[in-house]
């Protein structure tokens, strides 16, 4: 991939799934990108419809950008589905590679919000809908594609804090498209805005 795009256009989607955006570079590590891409693949496999512009790459190895290099970066529903660790060395990385000014944006689900939901859930299966809602069972799914299901769960404090452990200096809690991103609008969708918690950071 190239890393010597003039830097200040340089925008990155990372775990983009089927929301590919036009002029982001879209990461996502799902086997099915390759399987959709071979000739037949999409009517073999029944392939999800992966736009074009969708890279394959697993950024727990890192980002394929140089230090400095990057003006945004957006992250939705995906630091999750990483361990601890691994969300925070993704966070170191995205810090190298942005530009001194350069924004991160992560949503994730928000735990607070799921709890509170259960609490309120005067159903049998209140604590069955919460547990699965949480989606954290690990099995087969996972090993065909790590990152089937969550891994860790975020409120706006954990989300902060691992930020500022990656260098961050003060990561805040933004509401749905209220984003110092230029045209956020063309990234961030309203379907995930009632489970979202929106956290911005400035390198
Ligand atoms: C829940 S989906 C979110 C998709 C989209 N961003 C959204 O908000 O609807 C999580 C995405 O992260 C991708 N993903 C999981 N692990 C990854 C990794 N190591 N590298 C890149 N993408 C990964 C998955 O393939 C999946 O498409």
């Amino acid at each position: 991939m190239a890393t010597t795009v003039a830097s200040q256009s340089v925008k990155v989607n990372i775990g983009c799934g089927l929301s590919g955006v036009p002029g982001w570079y879209n990461l996502d590590n799902s086997p099915t990108i390759a399987l959709s891409r071979l000739p037949f693949g999409p009517r073999l496999f029944k392939t999800p419809p992966w736009p074009p512009d969708v890279r394959r790459h697993d950024v727990t190895k890192g980002l394929p950008f140089a230090s400095g290099s990057v003006a945004y970066i957006y992250s939705s529903h995906t630091f999750e589905h990483f361990t601890y660790e691994q969300s925070l060395a993704l966070a170191e990385e995205c810090f190298r590679v942005l530009q001194p000014g350069g924004i991160l944006r992560v949503v994730v689900p928000d735990l607070k919000l799921i709890v509170r939901s259960y609490l309120h859930d005067e159903s049998a299966m209140a604590s069955h809908n919460f547990l699965q809602r949480l989606c954290l069972n690990r099995g087969i799914r996972d090993l065909l594609h790590p990152g089937a299901n969550h891994s860790q769960m975020f409120d706006n404090r954990s989300l902060c804090h691992l930020l500022q452990a990656a260098g961050f200096s003060r990561p805040a809690v933004c509401q749905f498209r209220g984003s110092a991103i230029p045209e956020i609008e063309r990234i961030e969708g309203e379907e995930r805005r009632s489970e979202s918690l929106y956290v911005e950071a400035l390198k």
